[in-house]
């Protein structure tokens, strides 16, 4: 009776058959490695933001008056309150870590390229809202670094030329940041951008799952059908859609191969991740900014405003250029490039470990440009500082140009017909 009911529903709502295609026999390349952690570890990350957001929301107050109280009151009298609210804010940096690699992974191994480009695209529209998501929830503590903070930031939108000034009031809703402010970002906060995140995250993973996954070599590892002659038949067993199309070589089911792998990815990740909970929930200041400890007061700039740690590599490209207009151009240029790559980027060849060295160099280059450039963001504007902000912002730039440049007549190294374990 029980299989009749199933059937019953699967026969209505293929539910079974969505699991089977998008889970359990997705054909995963079957050399993915350390770097192919960081969906799934994305994944939980946004569950824990989405859970224990829901609880925090039960017990803080989104008013002038009360937020900041409200938070002090979660800390100190919710039962496990305190951890709900480390686990949101070691949740939010965890985010932006994987995130980052996730993007560096993508990178290495050109997973932005033909015929992933839309996979890419959701994935900057998820880093984009991502961002916003994070700045919002940082105003909702309601203390020094997150009313100036928000002031510094929004204040910039005022630079655009005609617009900018309504266009800050706009969003401020009031000529300062202030209740209002905090009212409408704690309800984009909760509602508006989880939502918009959710759905991102679902047309990225349903676009990857109709072109399949890269690899690390970056190469096909389905055929056409019928490619490995008429008798071939798939070593394991995948869903339809995929034996339908393809003759499926290099590739195992997701589970248990993918969930197994995944699962110890996930437990070494855990094990940082309470690490920093329970022993160093503020990070030394670089998770939990020290003057936010101190409640919101708009007569007293605090000496030193700096974003959260994954907004500084932006910032400090903000910072570097004097004119405050190019500046916010600037920084609006460093997230438009990276949504373009795809396309600056001309060489066939998607992984590094088959492309010259000079594509590797210009990669290194630039990872190292914006870790300088977050550590520059999150200290002093010193003229010292100042220079080399410009000067790490000129490599990152450069990434974008000199690939462009290069990777139309790059020497490459002959792929592999088949998938190589390393
Ligand atoms: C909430 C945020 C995100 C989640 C939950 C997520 C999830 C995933 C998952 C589960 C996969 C497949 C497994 C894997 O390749 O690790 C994947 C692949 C991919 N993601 Fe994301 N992702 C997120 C954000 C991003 C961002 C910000 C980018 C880039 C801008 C991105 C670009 C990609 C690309 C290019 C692939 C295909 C990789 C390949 O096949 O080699 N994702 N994502």
């Amino acid at each position: 009776m029980i299989a009749a009911l199933f059937d019953w529903i699967e026969k209505r709502l293929p539910m079974m058959d969505a699991y089977k295609k998008h889970m359990s026999e997705y054909p995963m390349p079957k050399t993915f490695n350390f770097w192919y952690f960081f969906g799934v570890l994305a994944m939980i990350v946004l569950v824990n933001q989405l859970v224990t957001g829901i609880w925090l929301t039960m017990n803080y107050i989104p008013s002038n008056e009360e937020a900041f109280a409200s938070i002090e009151y979660i800390m100190r009298d919710v039962e496990y309150g305190w951890l709900l609210r480390y686990m949101h804010s070691t949740g939010a940096s965890s985010f932006f870590i994987v995130i980052y690699l996730h993007m560096f992974r993508s990178l290495i191994y050109g997973s932005y390229k033909n015929p992933r480009e839309v996979v890419w695209l959701f994935g900057m529209l998820i880093f984009v809202v991502l961002m916003a998501e994070a700045f919002m929830g940082y105003l909702l503590p309601w203390g020094q670094m997150s009313y100036w903070g928000a002031q510094v930031i929004i204040s910039l939108f005022s630079a655009i030329p005609i617009i900018g000034d309504d266009l800050s009031l706009w969003i401020r809703g009031d000529y300062v940041v202030s209740g209002a402010t905090l009212n409408r970002f704690f309800a984009l906060h909760v509602i508006a951008l989880p939502i918009v995140l959710l759905l991102l995250v679902v047309l990225h993973i349903l676009a990857l799952h109709e072109v399949g996954s890269n690899n690390p070599d970056g190469i096909d590892t389905k055929l056409k059908k019928g490619s490995l002659g008429n008798n071939y038949t798939a070593p394991f067993k995948f869903h339809d859609t995929y034996t339908k199309k393809y003759d499926i070589i290099d590739s195992v089911p997701f589970h248990p191969y993918g969930t197994v792998k995944d699962l110890i990815g996930i437990a070494i990740f855990l094990f940082f991740f309470c690490y920093v909970l329970f022993f160093n929930p503020e990070m030394s200041g670089y998770f939990l900014e020290h003057s936010n400890f101190e409640a919101m007061n708009p007569l007293k700039t605090p000496e030193h405003i700096a974003p959260v740690w994954y907004f500084t590599p932006f910032y400090a490209i903000l910072r570097a250029i004097p004119d405050k207009l190019l500046g916010v151009l600037s920084m609006g240029m460093s997230i438009v490039a990276l949504f373009i790559l795809p396309w600056l980027d001309r060489c066939s060849v998607r992984s590094f470990r088959y492309r010259s060295k000079l594509h590797l160099l210009n990669i290194a280059q630039f990872s190292f440009s914006f870790i300088a450039l977050g550590i520059l963001g999150s200290l002093p504007a010193t003229p010292t500082y100042t220079l080399l902000a410009r000067i790490f912002s000129l490599g990152y730039f450069m990434f974008f140009v000199l690939l462009f440049i290069y990777s139309k007549n790059e020497k490459t190294k002959p792929l592999p017909n088949r998938l190589i374990f390393k």
